[in-house]
């Protein structure tokens, strides 16, 4: 389907035409004051310079052209050239209605579908997820159902971090509290075991206590170094303790993150990189791009068109390891070998932009990606606590995703105790899926790049530009039509009729918004923007429901329009709170 700004668009192009002027001044958009009209389009302005013309005749000319059209209620140019523009009810409401039995709400899939791989998530193995990655999980599982939306085809890569020193340091305090393992034995030559010498609690444990420990004890770090580097060359014993940290962690990993509602199609992680790095590193020498620098080996990846010199990309290491950077480059090659994406979104946090600039500056010159593809960084700022400073526990430590989850559930379930009277386990179930909806709503309602604070108070009130507000006005509505259905109402044979009240009015036009929105979210990446119609959808909505009896309404004919309305505006928020990875509950 069409959007109403281009349905706009098309009436004023031919009427710029008409009277000899180019079209490429008829632009519409969505008036900045809706006080004065709906739609504008300024393009007289601009027009008046080339035609050298006062804006108010060029644009009096194109509206004479454009009066007594049906798809305007009012058409008319004000000082000093501005075309002012309202829509006509009888139209909007047979836009609605199309939009209403539309696949997909009439919204226009992609002509040609992409193929995307989007790298979210990127939690590391055996280290507990806490609240840094929740960003990039909430970000990247929106990112993700939009691209899906919009008809590409994507597929998600949790990208694990599974090579680095922590493996070292699991393993070297796995030796210090169980000696006895065979793992350490090294005359042991036989099948190493299939039960894991440790549960998910103590490898909890494990890491942080390897942590502090070779923070204190040298001798310790550099054990749990050369056992990484060991495991890097394919030690048999550490590759078979690494193999039961990886089982081990990913159970617990796939659990928090279903616990988020997301999920990953692909489970690799850098580990799946490494076969290719010395073939590749070796290519990189042999057609002159790395060269040797202080002993590393690097390529150089500055631009003429930079403000400031960019360091080249480190491929490997004085002491011949490889490095972040060698890891991303590798996975590439295997991406393009088994997916070859047309787009790539990276989803982290934005102190990695450096290095990501640097991957995809080499990438491209080096020919490891077409010169068509796109290679995108989406780089979030940091959660900090109300103080602005990173967020923490109240002891001062690093809080881990899964208590603040369980903190905000418990915000969220007081609230709903405070306000009613549901069963205890009703209240429970719903706190988690408001609970949810509060964290992550709370995390995208803001642009991705910005620090944000994190505000419990803030994301669990059930008033403002909040999660639990959006699902409350579902809820509403939901409660609307069984209370309909229970009246003997019938909800087979809806029609959006033609708005009456300007509160009816106002929410059919946000409602119209809709595609353009998930274009522009789409395009840049950008599920704020996704929260902001969100919002503005549910204002209308409430604005109308105040401003109207819906359920007492005695014309049957008009009600029905009211039920159509609503249920399309309960659909539309279904559809956009699932593109951010939400969902409502039945009550509230
Ligand atoms: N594991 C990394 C971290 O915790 C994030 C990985 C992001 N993805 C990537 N392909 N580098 O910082």
């Amino acid at each position: 389907m069409k959007t109403i700004l281009e349905l706009i668009g098309e009436q004023l192009i031919s009427a710029f035409n008409e009277c000899g002027y180019d079209e490429k001044y008829a632009r519409v958009t969505v008036s900045n004051r809706p006080d004065l009209c709906e739609y504008q389009c300024s393009g007289a302005m601009a027009a008046s310079k080339e035609y050298k013309k006062a804006p108010f005749i060029i644009a009096s000319e194109v509206v004479a052209k454009l009066e007594g059209n049906q798809i305007f209620k009012n058409i008319e140019c004000v000082n000093p050239g501005f075309i002012n523009i309202i829509l006509d009810e009888a139209y909007l409401g047979t836009y609605l209605e199309a939009m209403r039995s539309s696949e997909a709400f009439g919204y226009k899939s992609v002509k040609k579908p992409q193929t995307v791989m989007i790298d979210f998530g990127g939690a590391n193995a055996a280290k507990p997820l806490h609240v840094g990655h929740l960003r990039s999980a909430v970000i990247g599982e929106s990112v993700k159902r939009i691209e899906k939306f919009v008809g590409n085809h994507v597929i998600s890569d949790v990208h694990l971090g599974d090579w680095g020193l922590q493996m070292g340091l699991i393993i070297e305090e796995l030796r210090d509290r169980k000696p006895e393992l065979v793992y350490f034995d090294e005359s042991f030559s036989g099948e190493y075991p299939l039960e894991p010498p440790f549960t998910i609690s103590e490898l909890e444990q494990i890491y942080p206590a390897a942590s502090t420990k070779s923070k204190e004890n040298p001798e310790f770090k550099e054990r749990a170094h050369t056992t990484t580097l060991k495991l890097q060359n394919s030690d048999p014993a550490f590759t078979a303790v690494w193999k039961h940290i990886m089982n081990v962690s990913k159970v617990d990993l796939i659990k928090n993150y279903s616990n988020l509602n997301v999920t990953f199609d692909l489970w690799k992680g850098e580990s799946d990189a490494q076969p290719y790095i010395p073939d590749m590193v070796q290519d990189f020498i042999d057609r002159g791009f790395a060269y040797e620098s202080q002993g590393a080996m690097v390529i150089d990846i500055s631009l003429d068109t930079d403000s400031n010199e960019l360091p080249p990309c480190i491929v490997r290491k004085t002491d011949g390891a490889s490095l972040y950077a060698t890891s991303d480059l590798a996975t590439i090659i295997e991406r393009e070998k088994l997916y070859s994406p047309d787009k790539y979104i990276y989803i982290a946090d934005k102190r990695q932009e450096l290095h990501f600039t640097q991957v995809f500056r080499v990438a491209k010159k080096v020919g490891l990606v077409k010169e068509t593809t796109e290679l995108t960084f989406l780089g979030f700022g940091t959660m900090n606590g109300k103080d602005g400073k990173p967020f923490k526990t109240r002891s001062g430590g690093v809080m881990r995703l899964e208590n603040l989850i369980a903190d905000i559930n418990e915000a969220v379930y007081n609230k709903i105790i405070e306000n009613r009277t549901v069963e205890d386990s009703e209240a429970k179930d719903t706190a988690k899926i408001v609970g949810l909806a509060a964290l992550k709503y709370g995390d995208l309602s803001n642009q991705a790049a910005k620090d944000y604070a994190f505000d419990i108070d803030r994301f669990t009130s059930f008033e403002g530009n909040t999660g639990p507000y959006i699902l409350y006005t579902i809820v509403r509505i939901k409660s609307i039509l069984t209370k309909y259905i229970e009246n003997g109402g019938s909800i087979k044979a809806l029609k959006i009729a033609t708005p009456e009240g300007s509160k009816e009015k106002a929410l059919m036009l946000s409602l119209t918004k809709m595609s353009d929105v998930i274009t522009v979210a789409e395009e840049e990446k950008a599920p704020h923007k996704l929260c902001q119609f969100i919002y503005d959808v549910s204002d209308a909505f409430n604005g109308f429901y105040h401003d109207t009896k819906i359920l007492v309404e005695e014309d049957a004919d008009k009600q029905k329009g009211y039920i159509s309305l609503i249920t399309l505006t309960k659909s539309v928020l279904e559809c956009c709170i699932d593109l951010l990875g939400i969902e409502a509950p039945d009550r509230m």
